[in-house]
Parts: C-alpha cells; sequence; structure tokens
C-alpha cells in the first residue's frame, strides 16, 4: 500500500479556502486532515461545525477529523452527521476510551486515537486492535508550523512492533512537523498516513510536494 497523505487545512487560506480544497481535491492527496481545537485541550482554538460543512460540500475525498477537545464524546455524533470519514480522538482526552471508540464504530465510521509526544505507545495495547488509525502526534498539538521531534522515529517503530505482534492492520499517521526531509524515514520506520500542513501549504507549488510526499521523492 502506497502512503496516504492528507493536507491539514490547519495551514490553508481561509480567505480563500474554496481554492485550496480546490488544490486537495486535483491533488495526489488522499484524505483532508481537519484539525479541530477547543482551546481547553489545547492553546489555540481552531475552527468549528460550520468550516466543515463548507469543506464537505467541496471535498471530494475523505475527512480525516482529528479533535483536540475534552470529552469529545459530546460532539462525536455532530462531527459524523457533518461528514467525518475518520474521527479521531486523544487518549489524553477519553476516560473511557473503549467506550468512546466503540460509539464511533457504531456509526459506521473509522475510528483514531491521537497521542501526545509524551505519551507512550504501550497505552496503546489493549486498544490497538479496536481501531482503524493511530494518530502519532509529533509536536505537541494546537498549532501548525512546528519543529518536528525527531524522537517520532523510535516510536513509530515500537508501535509498528505492537501492531505486528497483535496481527491488526491500523493505519499509523504522524502529525506535525512533517516534509520531505523526514516523510522517507518515517515511512520506513512503519507510519503509512502523513498529515502535512505548513510545508504543502506554504510552498510554492502544493501539488507538487503533495506529489513529492506520495512518491516517497
Ligand atoms: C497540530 C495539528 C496538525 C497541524 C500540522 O496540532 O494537529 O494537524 O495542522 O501542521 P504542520 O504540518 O504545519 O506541523
Ligand atoms: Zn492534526
Amino acid at each position: 500500500m502506497s502512503v496516504i497523505i492528507a493536507p491539514s487545512i490547519l495551514s490553508a487560506d481561509f480567505s480563500n479556502l474554496q481554492k485550496d480544497i480546490e488544490m486537495v481535491n486535483s491533488s495526489d492527496a488522499d484524505w483532508f486532515h481537519i484539525d479541530v481545537m477547543d482551546g481547553v485541550f489545547v492553546p489555540n482554538i481552531s475552527f468549528g461545525i460550520p468550516v466543515i460543512k463548507a469543506i464537505k460540500r467541496n471535498a471530494t475525498k475523505p475527512l480525516d477529523i482529528h479533535l483536540m477537545i475534552v470529552d469529545p464524546d459530546r460532539y462525536i455524533k455532530t462531527f459524523i452527521e457533518i461528514g467525518a470519514d475518520i474521527l479521531t480522538v486523544h487518549y489524553e482526552a477519553c476516560n473511557h476510551l473503549h467506550r468512546t471508540i466503540e460509539k464511533i464504530k457504531s456509526f459506521g465510521v473509522k475510528s483514531g486515537v491521537a497521542i501526545n509526544p509524551h505519551t507512550p505507545v504501550t497505552v496503546l495495547k489493549d486498544i490497538i486492535k479496536d481501531i482503524d488509525l493511530v494518530c502519532m502526534m509529533s509536536v505537541n498539538p494546537g498549532f501548525g508550523g512546528q519543529s518536528f521531534i525527531s524522537r517520532t522515529y523510535e516510536k513509530v517503530k515500537r508501535l509498528t512492533k505492537i501492531v505486528e505482534k497483535e496481527k491488526t492492520n491500523v493505519l499509523i499517521e504522524i502529525d506535525g512537523g512533517v516534509n520531505d526531509k523526514n516523510s522517507k524515514k518515517l515511512i520506513d520506520s512503519g507510519a503509512n498516513v502523513l498529515v502535512a500542513g505548513n510545508h504543502v501549504f506554504s510552498s510554492i507549488n502544493p501539488e507538487k510536494t503533495i506529489r513529492n510526499l506520495k512518491l516517497n521523492l
């Protein structure tokens, strides 16, 4: 399977969102990565339901929604109704993670669990078979354009071992500071989904940047 590329809309031009959505539609990207921040779980507020509805109306590819919010159970149904194809909650934000995951899956969409840079991959051992995706944060969540934390490579390798041992085919997504300098090493370490915000949207030719990430150049 070739790597899945998910441009992060957080770095798009909000004054001309349609243009950037159409760019992703016509590019080699696979998903739209959509960051929802509540100003409580993370020290930033991004965008919410009306904006995601507008993205959904124009997007021709799946929406990978990353909830950086406390107590996400309150909004699972809403985010699925407005078009989430993959819905990811944070391990650190859920008291009853298994229940939350079961709720997401009951709506027939793919479920993901995100872990912060300080959270060890071992906490996922007893949930890994129940989920479709692990979103491994390679920056502290809350902002686009931060520097990649290089310890992520080792973490991906450790998670890959758990995935192999448990004989499951969960996707390993890397989120934060991904660019053409670290993408190959991440894929070689076991990652199969790359989120990229700043690297894509601040480049002169975003479609080419996406293609290069996809082809692992
Ligand atoms: C960070 C977000 C990321 C962010 C990635 O909290 O979860 O998805 O948009 O942006 P870059 O690729 O610029 O680090
Ligand atoms: Zn994200």
